[in-house]
């Protein structure tokens, strides 16, 4: 956590990122440079391990010998200035003393009894470790500030690969996206989900007297030079009560953008909503929702609870769940009158009808989309609607807050990716572990969140589940392992490869299936005698 921590500019610190300072030094010039060319160039692969290698060294004393310790070994090895080191080497060591504190159950109960609380921010502790130390009473952000300049800047590289990567793949821009924004991700980020819908709608916020974001502007098509892309959005409910102004901006700049007089190949969402209003013989106001939520006091779209369960049929039915739930419209009307929640079930129908692309901001390093059930329930079910409405399935992508040059990647390379790094990595699972009984749960709510994926998107590879299926049940000292920790959730696990199967997500051999079937029945009897 130190290294990623150490791997960005701290300007509010005076500190520079640790693998720039070094890559630098050691005279292999920037280091974002080194990044860009190491997948082309194999000789640069070495000077980024060397850098690497630097870096994890200078920390290993940091924590071993303090923070002259660890400036003296830069001063060795890579010739930096302890002067230029330091800075970060102070910032590094307090976090570290810092994250060894913990009074969160001490504030618990320091809050029943009634007593003052220190407040302190919520965020992501790589992009904010000043949430440190834990166990604060945690505030959100004043919705005005939404989305920050630094959120804005940042936004506009994520969007432009987003449409980039499209384009690469499809030779021309996609002409409607479907956004998931999260009230959490945007207090993380102080709104990067937000400015990249604003980038992607081409307008920038505008900011009042008071320094509060209260409008917004078209960013001329000279400046932006590529079309305006029709955006709809799906706002989760925390979103929508933390931000209600965030909410009424960017409906107010869908609104904004449908009223430019521009052509129509240079602005999507305004050729789509004429088209509506023609077609359809509709309101302006009908064609133009766009933000999208649940029913005012709702929250979530149940299409995960769907999947678990395996209550459904047929998939095209998550994604009507979806809609079901989602198809609730927020903004202000051409008279100025406030849409707070209004059913628009058949507004979105349309919407979705068109997008070509789905999309979220992944913004931190702690939650993946195979760790929790609410990736696939957003983002896999708002793709699964589109693929009934729009008859085709959509290109699914996320962004990588992990890495420096806002990566984006299509939901299958996130989903290899994270197989790789966690579900089946020894040093992932053998971790889970030693948490006994709940590590079992772990392991198994993995599985069952990657079924989401095929359940909702189609994404999973076979292979995957034959590697799960290798590591956690046909090894047989690991199923022993998970069998006497939890049986519950190993039973569970098998239960899932075989609903993949028996769902048409995988097509093992049928040597491998009746093993599996085996399994599964030694494991109910186990319960059936636990019970
Ligand atoms: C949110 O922050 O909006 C959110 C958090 C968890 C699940 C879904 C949404
Ligand atoms: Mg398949």
């Amino acid at each position: 956590m130190l290294r990623m921590i150490a791997s960005f500019d701290r300007p509010e610190a005076g500190v520079r990122a640790l693998p720039d300072l070094v890559s630098e030094s050691l005279g292999l010039g920037s280091y974002d440079a080194m990044l860009k060319s190491v997948l082309l160039d194999q000789a640069r692969l070495a000077d980024w391990e060397r850098v690497d290698g630097v870096v994890s060294e200078a920390i290993r004393e940091l924590l071993q010998g303090g923070t002259e310790a660890a400036t003296s070994l830069l001063e060795r090895t890579a010739n930096i200035n302890s002067r230029d080191s330091l800075p970060v080497f102070a910032l590094l060591e307090k976090i570290s003393k810092q994250l060894e504190t913990n009074s969160e159950v001490e504030a618990l109960l320091g809050a029943l009894r009634g007593e003052f609380i220190e407040p302190g921010p919520g965020a992501d502790i790589v992009q904010n470790p000043a949430i440190l130390p834990t166990g604060r009473n945690t505030h959100a952000v004043n919705p005005y500030t939404i989305p920050s300049t630094m959120a804005f800047a940042r936004a506009e590289v994520v969007a432009g690969n987003l449409l980039e990567r499209y384009r690469a793949e499809n030779g021309r821009y996609p002409r409607a996206m479907a956004l998931v924004l999260w009230g959490l991700d945007n207090i993380k980020t102080q709104g990067e989900g937000v400015a990249q819908a604003f980038w992607l709608l081409g307008v920038r916020p505008v900011r009042d007297a008071l320094n509060r974001v209260t409008e917004v502007e078209a960013i001329p098509l000279e400046e932006l030079n590529r079309p305006r892309i029709d955006v709809v959005m799906t706002i989760s409910g925390i979103f929508r009560d933390l931000f209600s102004p965030t909410v009424l901006l960017l409906d107010k700049a869908v609104r904004l953008v449908a009223q430019l007089d521009e052509p129509p190949e240079m602005n999507y969402l305004r050729r789509h909503v004429m088209e509506q209003v023609r077609n359809d013989a509709c309101l302006f106001d009908d064609a133009v929702a766009r933000v999208f939520s649940n029913a005012p006091g709702n929250y979530g779209t149940n299409v995960n609870f769907m999947v678990m369960d395996s209550q459904w049929d047929r998939d095209e039915t998550l994604g009507d769940l979806f809609v079901t739930r989602k198809c609730f419209a927020y903004g202000r009307d051409s008279e100025g009158r406030a849409i707070e929640g209004r059913e628009a079930r058949l507004a979105m129908d349309r919407a979705l009808g068109r997008v070509e692309a789905t999309y979220q901001n992944i913004d931190t390093f702690e939650i993946g989309i195979t760790d929790v059930d609410h990736y696939f329930e957003y983002l896999g079910g708002i793709s699964k609607a589109v693929e009934k409405r729009a008859r085709a399935r959509p290109s699914i992508y996320l962004s990588d807050s992990l890495s420096r040059d806002a990566k984006i990647r299509s939901l299958e390379e996130t989903l290899r990716l994270e197989t790789r790094a966690k579900t089946l990595n020894p040093k992932w699972y053998e971790g889970m572990l030693k948490h006994g009984f709940r590590g079992v749960a772990e392991i198994e709510s993995h599985v069952s969140n990657t079924f989401g994926w095929s359940a909702t998107a189609d994404a999973v590879d076979d292979w995957i589940y034959s590697e799960v299926a290798k590591t956690f049940v046909l090894d047989e000292a690991m199923l022993e392992r998970l069998r006497t920790l939890n049986p519950h959730s190993a039973h569970s696990l098998v239960g899932r490869l075989l609903e993949a199967h028996g769902r048409g997500y995988w097509d093992p051999d049928s040597g491998l299936l009746d093993r599996l079937r085996e399994i599964s029945g030694s494991l109910e009897d186990q319960l059936e005698g636990v019970a």
